[in-house]
């Protein structure tokens, strides 16, 4: 039989229990996905992307039906390479709504076989971003119970050194 197989790309400087939360939801439609962490030129990351994809490969644990992987050029490039056909995306307000679309639109424009499904961020994480969990964990504030606590142990090594 055929498998069902999503990508579910970002950033994830550094993943949150947000992610993880449309992962698990993700798995109960797709028989694996692939988290695929973005070489984004235009985002100053905090974490390097070899230790965001460990640091996605702890809070897994394991999963057999998850892989990490990571990404540069095109989204549709890297879909097809890797023979899937759905891409994952969350949304956490309408504001992420405008640029979601015009992310999908444009993906689609660019191949047609793909589909971008969307998921609804749980109402316990939805007001999470990276850029606030990192901003929070460089003053010292608490981020436990919004990110794995390996992250949250890396944000603390990450911020003592600076
Ligand atoms: N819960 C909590 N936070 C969430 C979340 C969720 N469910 N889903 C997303 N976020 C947060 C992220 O932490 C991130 O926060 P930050 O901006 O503070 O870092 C933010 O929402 C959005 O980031 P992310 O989901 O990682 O997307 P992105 O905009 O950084 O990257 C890519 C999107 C990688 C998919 C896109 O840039 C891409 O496809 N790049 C490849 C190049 C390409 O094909 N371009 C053409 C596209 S038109």
């Amino acid at each position: 039989m055929k498998k069902n197989i999503a990508v579910y790309p970002g950033s994830f400087d550094p993943i949150t229990y947000g992610h993880l939360d449309i992962l698990k939801r993700g798995l109960e439609l797709f028989d694996k996905i692939i988290v695929a962490v973005a070489y984004n030129v235009d985002k100053r990351a905090l974490f390097t992307v070899k230790e965001r994809m460990e640091l996605i490969r702890e809070s897994i644990k394991g999963n057999s039906h998850v892989e990490v992987d990571s990404f540069e050029g095109l989204l549709v490039d890297y879909v097809k390479k890797v023979n899937a056909r759905f891409v994952i995306r969350g949304l956490r307000a309408m504001s992420d709504f405008e640029n979601e679309f015009q992310m999908a639109s444009m993906n689609r424009n660019l191949n047609k076989d793909m589909d971008t499904i969307f998921m609804m961020t749980s109402k316990d994480y939805f007001f999470i971003s990276s850029r606030t969990i990192k901003e929070v964990a460089s003053f010292n504030g608490c981020v436990s119970g919004l990110v794995p606590e390996i992250v949250d142990k890396k944000l603390k090594e990450k911020f003592a050194k600076k």
